[in-house]
């Protein structure tokens, strides 16, 4: 299968490492996108390393310029992993000021989206983000919810990534 897989910056971004290697080492292809705060906390090399391929995070990259639509077309399956809360609030809102932001704004809906977010309690229970979640759920993207338990931050709580092999057996079922 062809993957497109993306990521927002999270703490939970080196958890999805461990996703995207599982999925190569399984036989598929992935494509990573990263967004540039996702870059803080993992490097372009780690991802490339993982999945054979030059990492992805620029709209107007040169010589790339249809890399929003044609991605779309690439892939079988997308998933958005770690999704961060601004991310979901963005795409509810269909803001499009990056290269994720176009790439859901040019999602086939045909197509299975996967979105697993990870924040601290606080950001997921949020009314905003509580709205943003059910509109895309409403749209037929599929919420991989959040664990409870310790957070990176100190809280105990709902808004820890679902573990990898989770979402694996999710985004392969
Ligand atoms: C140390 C640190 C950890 C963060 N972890 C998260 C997180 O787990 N989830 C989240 O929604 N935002 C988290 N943020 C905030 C996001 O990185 C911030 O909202 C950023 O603008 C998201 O951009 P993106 O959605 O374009 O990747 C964190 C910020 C810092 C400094």
């Amino acid at each position: 299968m062809n993957i497109l897989f993306q990521l927002s910056g999270s703490i939970a971004c080196y958890k999805a490492c461990t996703v995207v290697s599982r999925l190569v080492q399984a036989g598929h292809t992935v494509q990573c996108v990263a967004t540039e705060s996702a870059l803080k906390f993992i490097g372009a090399a780690t991802l490339e390393g993982l999945s054979g391929r030059a990492l992805l995070t620029e709209t107007f990259a040169p010589g790339r310029w249809m890399e929003h639509i044609e991605l779309n077309r690439w892939a079988d399956i997308s998933v958005l992993c770690p999704a961060t809360a601004n991310r979901l609030n963005k795409m509810a809102s269909g803001v499009a000021d990056d290269l994720l932001g176009n790439l859901w704004l040019t999602h086939d809906f045909a197509k299975p989206l996967f979105v697993a977010p990870a924040m601290n309690t606080r950001m997921w229970t949020h009314p905003v983000t509580q709205e943003s979640v059910q509109k895309l759920e409403s749209l037929g993207v599929t919420i991989l919810r959040p664990d409870a338990g310790n957070l990176a931050c100190g809280d105990v709580g709902e808004g820890r990534l679902m573990e990898p092999d989770a979402i694996l057996r999710a985004i392969l079922a």
